[in-house]
């Protein structure tokens, strides 16, 4: 087997140049080595010059970066010189001339682009923004249509493209959490449309559905994924606040062995949760069943109702097809809202009650751990969801069931690893600041495992808060502990109330500004994870502060301070 021609990183070439020589090349060995490729198909003859394409990317979290590398792959099988690019390594300007351009953006907050988006979704939204009528180009968004503003920055994408007189090749398509089908047949047609030949659909989406085998060592091991979850054993699970506080976080350790999965600090774990007995016994009740009627899963396997209701469905937001079912019903918030506040006589049958639900939805976690410190292990820090709604005591689903439901020792969960390649720890001799209230100490307590692993000169400064620190400082011990011996250089502590005034993380980050500013100067890398909706805006207001006052700079340049931080990767949030 032939081994993929790479420029070497010391080549002179830009960051760019080089990702995209690379791409050129793979696509000439992918079309060199096609006969040895199992079932890969090559749509122009090996005498055709390549098709340059940039698939552009925005991602927060991973998925539409590794959905672009993964096109990329494709596209090189299928004649493209084709590179994925970071929308935060890329401007407008870079833009006008490229020819093929394929979109996979993500939406956050309320609508919002990911960070590394942010930038050149404002530059192609101004109105001086250049034409570019050489430009063709299909978007594919993606999104959860459980928030109001859905697929919003694919939608802005699309539409500023096309206002920048750039040429649609096919039309977009937006994505929900299942992904992975419209995102094969979108990406099929966008290519075919490229290339100009008819598309290849049915191959497209097979080679996505089909479970997967990878050879390593001389065992051939499944290779697990979101469509085909790992039942992995929950070792151990146990609260990390004290009594009498009003948080339940629990640390919860799950058993890898055998199954091959690898993970790297900063990635996240998806969990495929189950449903709550009570939450299925209410249902059941509504629907005049005990539960053992046979019915047919949304995957399309047989089972009893009960079972059904408890592992293989969602029972969180109603699907339109449920209300179809049971008109009238106003405002609900969950599927037995809708059961519960009925107005008709009629009564469902089970199968056709079971045939309005979808699929469980996987959540994710930061993981919470190196698997240099823990091999065959993964841990997760996960914060019981509770709260009222319309005269309901509401649980949340994925983390009651890891936090109430799962017995350590005994039950299984099904897992996959959701890889974020842009969220992982600096190199070993540049400095960390990592600001992680609540939850958000997750990622940081992996960062600091890694990092104590692999050594070098590196200093590292963790911001954390919580309630109160007799009861809420999670990880207490190991983190003092890692301060003690120094690993830790800073630990900065924010207990909001533990006094009658508010005292937050980014409260803590003003206090030592200046501090701050020359860990800046002196190259280092800021990780923000926890609250997406208030706690990341006010610490990103912090640090532009930091800059302005520390730094000595206008409001204009410290926000291009910030900017390049983005840029250059060096300023990472994983917020939720
Ligand atoms: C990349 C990433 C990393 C994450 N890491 C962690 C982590 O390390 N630890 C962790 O604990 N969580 C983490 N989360 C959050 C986690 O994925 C789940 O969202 C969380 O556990 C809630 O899921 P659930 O199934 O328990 O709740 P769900 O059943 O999904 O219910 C949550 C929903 O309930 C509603 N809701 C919640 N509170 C209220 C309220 N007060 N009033 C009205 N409605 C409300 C909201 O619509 C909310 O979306 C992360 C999320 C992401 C995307
Ligand atoms: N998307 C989802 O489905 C989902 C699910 C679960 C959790 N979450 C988010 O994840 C967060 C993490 O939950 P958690 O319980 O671990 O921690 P948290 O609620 O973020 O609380 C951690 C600490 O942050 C403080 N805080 C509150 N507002 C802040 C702000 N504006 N700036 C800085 N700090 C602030 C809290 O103080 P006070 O409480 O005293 O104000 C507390 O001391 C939740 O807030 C929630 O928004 C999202
Ligand atoms: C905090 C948060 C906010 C989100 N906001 C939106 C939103 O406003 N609209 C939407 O369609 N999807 C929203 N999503 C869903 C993401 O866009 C979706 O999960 C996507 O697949 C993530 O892709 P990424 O990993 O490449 O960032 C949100 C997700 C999170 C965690």
């Amino acid at each position: 087997m032939n081994s993929l021609p790479i420029i070497p990183e010391t080549a002179p070439f830009t960051l760019e140049q080089r990702a995209w020589l690379n791409g050129y090349l793979a696509g000439l060995f992918s079309r060199a080595a096609a006969p040895d490729l199992p079932a890969a198909k090559t749509s122009s003859s090996a005498t055709e010059p390549l098709i340059p394409l940039t698939i552009l990317y925005g991602s927060q979290t991973g998925t539409a970066e590794s959905l672009a590398k993964k096109a990329a792959k494709d596209a090189g099988r299928r004649g493209f010189a084709a590179m994925a690019l970071d929308m935060a390594q890329t401007d407008v300007s870079r833009l006008v001339a490229e020819k093929n351009v394929l979109v996979i953006v993500s939406t956050y907050g309320d609508g919002e682009p990911p960070d590394s988006a942010k930038a050149l979704h404002a530059a192609l939204g101004n109105e001086d923004a250049p034409s570019m009528p050489q430009m063709r180009f299909s978007v594919c968004s993606l999104g959860d249509t459980n928030y109001a503003q859905f697929c919003q920055c694919g939608k802005d994408f699309d539409a500023r493209l096309e206002k920048r007189r750039a040429i649609r090749i096919t039309p977009r398509v937006d994505c929900d959490l299942d992904y992975e089908a419209p995102f094969a047949r979108w990406l099929d047609t966008a290519l075919s449309a490229l290339s100009g030949i008819t598309p290849e659909t049915s191959q497209a989406a097979v080679a996505i559905a089909s479970p997967a085998t990878e050879a390593i060592g001389a065992q051939t091991l499944p290779v697990y994924s979101r469509k085909h979850p790992f039942p992995s054993r929950v070792l151990a699970s146990r609260m990390l606040n004290a009594p009498g506080s009003a948080k339940q976080v629990h640390h919860i350790e799950f058993d890898l062995a055998s199954s091959g999965i690898a993970y790297q600090a900063g990635d996240a774990l998806g969990v495929i949760p189950q449903n709550c007995p009570e939450l299925v016994d209410d249902i059941l009740a509504a629907l005049g069943c005990d539960g053992e009627e046979a019915v047919v899963t949304p995957s399309g396997e047989g089972t009893s109702l009960r079972r059904a209701l408890i592992e293989h469905c969602d029972l969180g937001k109603p699907s339109a097809e449920l209300l179809r079912l049971y008109p009238g019903c106003h405002e609900p918030h969950h599927v037995i809202d809708v059961l519960l506040g009925a107005q008709t006589d009629r009564r469902i049958r089970p199968e056709e009650f079971v045939r309005t639900l979808r699929k469980p939805q996987p959540r994710l976690y930061s993981i919470s751990s190196s698997p240099k410190a823990h091999p065959g292990q993964v841990h997760l820090t996960v914060g019981a969801v509770r709260y009222d709604a319309q005269s309901r005591c509401r649980k949340g689903v994925c983390s009651t069931f890891l936090t109430e439901r799962v017995k350590p020792g005994e039950s299984h969960a099904g897992i996959f690893v959701h890889a974020n390649p842009s969220f992982r720890p600096p190199p070993a001799d540049t400095d960390a600041i990592m600001i992680g209230p609540g939850t958000g100490i997750a990622p940081f307590r992996a960062f600091l495992q890694e990092r104590r692993s692999i050594g070098g000169r590196g200093r590292n400064w963790l911001f954390f808060g919580d309630q109160r620190s007799a009861t809420d400082f999670l990880y207490r011990e190991e983190m003092t502990e890692l301060h003690a011996n120094g690993l830790l250089t800073r630990l900065d502590l924010a207990f909001s109330r533990d006094q009658t005034e508010k005292i937050y993380v980014q409260h803590r980050m003003l206090e030592c500004e200046k501090e701050l500013w020359a860990w800046l100067e002196a190259g280092a890398h800021v990780y923000v994870c926890g609250d997406a909706s208030r706690m990341a805006k006010d610490v990103d207001a912090t640090l532009h502060a930091v800059v302005e006052r520390a730094g000595g700079r206008s409001t204009e340049t410290a926000a291009a301070y910030i900017q390049s931080l983005r840029s250059e990767k060096r300023y990472l949030r994983d917020v939720y």
